[in-house]
């Protein structure tokens, strides 16, 4: 009975693993915003500001390195499904929203990367230098900046959109969207584990 009981809630829900990375990401992201809109509070030259630029480098590399450890571990697990099953428009629009979050998490660090490898600056990751991406020409290092900067605006709406179909599936719709990668579903399953043991 508990074994069943067990098996239902677990495939109802994303893997704990998953469950942690995506809450973990978000909190990455957000630090990764606050410190480079936080910056401007500085003048330019502070040690300050100097200190909010480096955290969001750092931070923003952080993103890299864990949506590596997300997608190899996406690879191991499945998607549980949503429960009354959506129609293949939604279906086919969370996918899209999907892969272009994943585009995002991969491709924002990688261009803030090139940018300061093209303007000629270090990248420093925990006091290890990163090797520069590409070669040194300040002209592309500026275009590059541009767009990162343009891409990172574009993420506030990719982000939003996202949570906000979610807060729709759970409040509006009442499907198991959200509760399918809760934290409090985590904590339902480890009890369960607990008890099985
Ligand atoms: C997902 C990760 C990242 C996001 C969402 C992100 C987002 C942003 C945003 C929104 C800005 C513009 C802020 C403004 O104009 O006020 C910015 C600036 C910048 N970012 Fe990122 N970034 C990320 C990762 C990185 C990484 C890993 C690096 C470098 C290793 C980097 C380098 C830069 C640089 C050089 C600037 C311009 C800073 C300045 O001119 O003072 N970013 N980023
Ligand atoms: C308050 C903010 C957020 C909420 C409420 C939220 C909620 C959710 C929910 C309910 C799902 C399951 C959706 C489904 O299966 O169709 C999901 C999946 C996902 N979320 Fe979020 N999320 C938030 C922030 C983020 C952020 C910041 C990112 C990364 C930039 C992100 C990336 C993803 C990805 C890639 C998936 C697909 C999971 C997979 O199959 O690998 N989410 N999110």
């Amino acid at each position: 009975m508990k074994v069943t009981t067990q098996k239902k809630s677990q495939d109802a829900s994303f893997s704990p693993i998953t469950i942690g990375l995506h809450w973990i990401m978000l909190v990455l992201l957000f630090a990764t915003y606050a410190s480079v809109e936080l910056r401007h509070l500085f003048d330019k030259g502070t040690e300050l500001r100097d200190l909010m630029k480096a955290l969001h480098f750092m931070i923003g590399l952080c993103v890299l390195a864990m949506v590596v450890v997300r997608l190899a571990v996406k690879m191991q697990t499945t998607v549980p499904p949503i429960v009354p099953a959506p129609p293949p428009w939604q279906h086919f629009m969370a996918q899209l929203t999907h892969l272009t979050l994943y585009a995002f998490m991969i491709g924002m660090p990688l261009l803030g990367w090139a940018t300061l490898s093209a303007l000629g600056k270090p990248v420093s990751f925990f006091g290890l230098d990163l090797p520069p991406l590409i070669e040194l020409n300040k002209q592309l290092g500026s275009q590059l900046k541009e767009i990162h900067e343009v891409v990172g605006i574009g993420g506030y709406f990719l982000i939003g959109t996202h949570a906000l179909a979610a807060i729709f599936h759970h409040y509006v719709i009442k499907d198991n969207t959200f509760v399918r990668m809760s934290l409090k579903n985590l904590a339902v399953l480890r009890k369960q584990r607990r008890v099985a043991l």
